[in-house]
């Protein structure tokens, strides 16, 4: 599949963006700096917090899982078992309690942090994956 174009120029703090690559979905979501301070917080209650496992591209191995701290990129699918997790920028606390956003899965109840960083104990494997992708100027990224 070819490589897709996201405008993010006009992304407002804490919204989502969402484009098709290869027929999957692929989320860009702007963190507030709310959003970025959660990520410390819940460190010692996920899986794979540096995200050390393999299928990682080596730019997603660090807190924020992303080129740029702002800018989170993934593709939207739960790696349990393939559904569509919700977006969650506020009321999250309802299922992790430090997390004030992120991602939760209703299929089986999977719970991301907002790097898509998976929490203990729940039936997601691995952390959401992020997909190859990078800048091609400050408004612009290229997935794929
Ligand atoms: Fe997401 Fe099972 S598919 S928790």
């Amino acid at each position: 599949g070819a490589p897709v174009e996201v405008n993010i120029g006009k992304a407002e703090p804490g919204q989502l963006i969402r484009v098709e690559w290869r027929g999957q979905p692929v989320w860009v979501v702007r963190r507030t700096p709310e959003m970025l301070a959660s990520l410390e917080a819940v460190n010692d209650r996920l899986r794979d917090p540096n995200s050390d496992e393999p299928q990682q591209p080596e730019y997603a191995k660090n807190l924020h899982r992303s080129r740029k701290e702002e800018f989170f990129v993934a593709v939207g699918i739960c790696t349990h078992l393939g559904c569509s997790p919700q977006f969650l920028d506020v009321g999250f606390s309802d299922y992790i309690e430090e997390a004030k956003s992120g991602f939760f899965c209703p299929c089986h109840g999977s719970t991301f942090d907002i790097a898509g960083r998976v929490f203990q104990g729940v039936p997601a494997p691995y952390n959401l994956v992020v997909p190859p992708h990078y800048y091609i100027n400050d408004t612009t990224i290229l997935v794929g």
